[in-house]
């Protein structure tokens, strides 16, 4: 036994942020940033709460699914940073949504989703939850150095949620890590200034090799759909809708290139969210899911790649009543 999403939903900051506006205080422009990635504009915080977001996003989800917080058996958050260390944003929406049960983040960077759905997967198939809460929430404004145009302008803040309950839909899932820690890399902010380890405090922004992630991202991609498609039994050919990691539209079409997909499939928002890290792909999920791109029997292939350096993909069925 596996699950189906049940009901999605998603809330950004109100303050859109466009190319224009970032080449007002940086040496950049539309021009650069929209050929290199796609982006034109991303959603940034200003005077809202992370996990005021991730809450909205969450009861959405419950309301799209028709099921009550007190009935979710799991809340797992895929998360960098939230508003505070402890609790855990998975905690703090369990108490907004009137939710006992169990509730942790985890954090596996752009791919946090793709993990969160095996730990559905696994507490759904050992009979411990019937149903859980999925949350992505993520504020990259407060993680950028944005002095550093070539890490601030590719990132937005965003959340969402997905309800999943057991049942068919999922057919296969792939993770899988690579040891390059130093290619994208964000210091924890406190930890680092014990009296006892006085070491040279790193800067506390994300860095990023741009060059070395596009690479890793390629291949990462490729990689994992020909696993999870191969684990399914299917061929890309096969897939209804492709939902990326929206990092990079090039970096997108680079890596489902060799599959010759019809490039409709492919579902894009980054043109106007950048790259929200985990919350990515729950933002597109939900805004194809509303437009109601998705019919009964659809093959999702979800397929991410991030920081670590972690990858993975999930092939979903569409069996949402
Ligand atoms: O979720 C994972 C997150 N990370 C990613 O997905 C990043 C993956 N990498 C990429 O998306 C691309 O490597 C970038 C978009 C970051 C860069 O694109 P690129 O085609 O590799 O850029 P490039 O090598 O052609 O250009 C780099 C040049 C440098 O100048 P010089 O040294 O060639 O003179 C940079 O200083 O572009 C300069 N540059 C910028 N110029 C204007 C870097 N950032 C900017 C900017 N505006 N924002």
């Amino acid at each position: 036994m596996s699950f189906y999403i049940a009901g999605t939903g998603s809330a950004l900051p109100e303050k859109v942020v466009t190319n224009d506006d970032l080449a007002k205080f940086l040496d950049t422009s539309d021009e650069w940033i929209y050929t290199r990635t796609g982006i034109k504009s991303r959603h940034v915080l200003t005077t809202e709460r992370l996990d005021d977001l991730a809450i909205q996003s969450a009861k959405k989800a419950l309301e799209d699914a028709g099921v009550e917080g007190k009935d979710v058996d799991l809340i797992v958050c895929a998360t960098m940073r939230g508003d505070t260390y402890t609790p855990s944003l998975a905690c703090i929406v369990g108490e907004a949504i009137g939710c006992n049960a169990p509730a942790f983040d985890l954090n596996a960077a752009c791919v946090g989703v793709l993990y969160c759905m095996e730990v559905a997967d696994a507490f759904i198939a050992s009979g411990k939850a019937k149903t859980v809460l999925i949350v992505s929430a993520e504020a990259m404004s407060k993680l950028v150095d944005w002095t550093d145009r070539s890490t601030c302008v590719l990132f937005g803040d965003g959340t969402g949620a997905m309800v999943v309950k057991a049942g068919r839909g999922r057919l296969a899932g792939e993770l899988s890590s690579d040891p390059d820690s130093h290619v994208i890399r964000m210091p924890n902010f406190e930890g680092l200034n014990s009296p006892y380890n006085r070491n040279e405090q790193e800067k506390l922004a994300i860095y990023m090799d741009g060059g070395e992630v596009y690479k890793f991202a390629v291949n990462a991609m490729g990689r994992n759909i020909e696993e999870v498609c191969r684990r399914a039994n299917l061929t890309p050919a096969d897939i209804d809708w492709y939902l990326p990691h929206q990092a990079n539209v090039r970096i997108i079409d680079a890596s489902l290139k060799k599959f010759k997909i019809d490039k409709s499939k492919v579902l894009l928002n980054i043109a106007g969210c950048g790259n929200m890290s985990a919350t990515s792909i729950m933002v597109l999920l939900d805004e194809f899911a509303k437009k109601g791109t998705f019919r009964k029997g659809d093959k999702l292939l979800f397929v991410a790649f991030g920081g670590g350096l972690t990858s993975g993909a999930a092939i979903v069925e569409w069996n949402k009543d």
